[in-house]
């Protein structure tokens, strides 16, 4: 007789983002097609021993060979990059096609499209990055691409080559009212960086911790407060990416209380990393965490810590922004060091976010378990139009799922499966990673090795976000 299941993932204490319960996990056709105890056989079995079982993580802000301007280069591409991710416990990924300024956006989804296949070996899709909103990408491009399962696009407030003016983000969102789309935004205040480099320049102070120190909360905070009132104008919901501490998450706890809709992400350099870490010298090796916002101190941790538990986070991404320190493509552009408004801005994070948030969140107490899954699995998946494909542990939905192992290991960048040469968390102690993730019904990490294939992952059209009530087009939407 054969078997009613592909695979059946037994004695699992799965966990959603609203209950925990006891279940054995059959699947087949790489689906959930029934959940319940004493399942019949499957063609393979694994027995979970009652370990915690969640969706696969979905990473909704990470980076892999994005074109940047020379001589930097990413270092992960789609195959480096999913399967780092795989090997975390992260069964689907979106990162940016970003268009050129000049260019065209569809040109930038067809060459991004050309960087992925046959390459990814996790489920993928695309966010927009809008850098040259012409009124062809207004009233042609961004809206054919939103309705082709595109359906959310980033606007940078800083950054030469990506900013955008008020104006130009004004009708960006109207746009996004109109479509239904999902609006991310990059807030920090452009000129106020321009002004505090110039001066640090100056006075000679260019090692890589005065990259913290051009960049302060107050640059954030402006601008997370002009994204919120902007959005607010056009009345539509946005999300304010890698928020970073106190005061923008008071600037986002302030729209809520005013009933507007503004979404929040956060990423573990927030909670794990402090600005000592871009140096309390002037040494070089701060440069491998020199991102954009910064790190901040402890007491801003403990309020993004806060934040997460208190609902004020709707998702939790890694901003995967992956480019080794010693290289002439990374950390030392062309070769050496460089002063700090040079050094590529981002660090590498994809394969430690869940582990990371899962040990020091959840084995904590910090957050609950199905918090875990609503910031890491669900809420992306409703966010971005994936739900209830993916983000959860349900029958019907894809059968992306992590079973955990919870024991201490202590991390090293050799362990870890990204084409970068560092991460900023070697020799921490972790206290779970997965035992397996299973990506649409396939074993693609067994704990011990990656055996998922490059070309396996498929490109998801994405429906528009389900997380927010949808809004009729209004004046706003013109
Ligand atoms: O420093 C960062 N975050 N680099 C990645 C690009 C971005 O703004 O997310
Ligand atoms: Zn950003
Ligand atoms: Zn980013």
């Amino acid at each position: 007789m054969s078997a009613e299941f592909d695979l059946v993932v037994r004695n699992a204490k799965v966990a959603t983002a609203s209950d925990t319960f006891m279940s054995d996990i059959g699947v087949a056709g790489g689906q959930i097609v029934q959940l319940g105890v004493k399942l019949s056989k499957g063609a393979r079995e694994i027995d979970a021993e009652g370990r915690i079982t969640t969706p696969g993580g979905i990473d909704a802000h990470c980076h892999f060979d994005q074109p940047i301007p020379p001589p930097a280069r990413m270092a992960d591409d789609f195959e480096s990059g999913t399967r780092s991710a795989a090997c975390g416990g992260t069964t689907t990924v979106i990162p940016f096609a970003a268009q050129q300024k000049g260019g065209s956006l569809r040109a930038a989804v067809d060459d991004y499209h050309r960087r992925a296949n046959g390459r990814a070996s996790i489920d993928y899709g695309f966010h927009l990055i809008v850098t040259d909103p012409t009124p062809e990408v207004v009233a042609n491009e961004l809206p054919a691409l939103i309705a082709q399962g595109y359906s959310s696009f980033k606007i940078y407030m800083t950054y030469d080559d990506l900013k955008l003016d008020d104006g130009q983000i004004l009708r960006l969102l109207a746009l996004a009212r109109s479509h239904g789309a999902m609006a991310m935004l990059h807030a920090e205040n452009t000129e106020c960086i321009a002004w505090l480099t110039e001066n640090l320049l100056e006075a000679g102070l260019t090692a890589p911790r005065y990259h913290a120190t051009s960049r302060p909360m107050l640059v954030e905070r402006e601008a997370t407060h002009r994204a919120i009132s902007l959005a607010e104008l056009v009345d539509v919901p946005v999300l304010i990416v890698h928020v970073s501490g106190r005061e923008a998450v008071e600037q986002i706890q302030w729209a809520r209380s005013r009933g507007l809709t503004v979404l929040s992400e956060t990423c573990p350099q927030y909670l794990f990393l402090t600005a000592d870490d871009l140096g309390i010298d002037d040494g070089y090796k701060g440069a491998k965490c020199v991102c954009s916002p910064p790190p901040r101190d402890a007491a801003n941790q403990q309020v993004i810590w806060g934040a997460l538990a208190d609902g004020t986070f709707t998702v939790f991404s890694s901003d995967h922004a992956p480019f080794s320190f010693d290289d002439d493509l990374g950390k030392k552009p062309g070769g050496g060091e460089v002063a700090f408004p040079y050094i590529p801005n981002g660090i590498p994070g994809l394969e430690t976010r869940l582990p990371l948030l899962y040990s020091e969140g959840v084995l904590t107490g910090r957050i609950s378990l199905n918090r875990f899954v609503e910031l890491t699995a669900t809420n992306p998946a409703k966010t971005y139009g994936l739900h209830p494909r993916k983000g959860t542990i349900a029958i019907g939905s894809d059968a992306d799922i992590v079973v955990w192992d919870e024991h201490r290991t202590p991390l090293t960048n050799s362990m870890l499966h990204h084409a970068v040469d560092y991460t900023p968390y070697e020799g921490w102690a972790l206290d779970a990673w997965p035992a397996y993730t299973i990506a649409r019904g396939d074993v693609v990490w067994d704990g011990r090795q990656f055996l998922g294939t490059p070309g396996r992952g498929w490109f998801l059209p994405r429906g528009l976000p389900t997380i927010v009530p949808r809004k009729p087009p209004g004046n706003g939407g013109k």
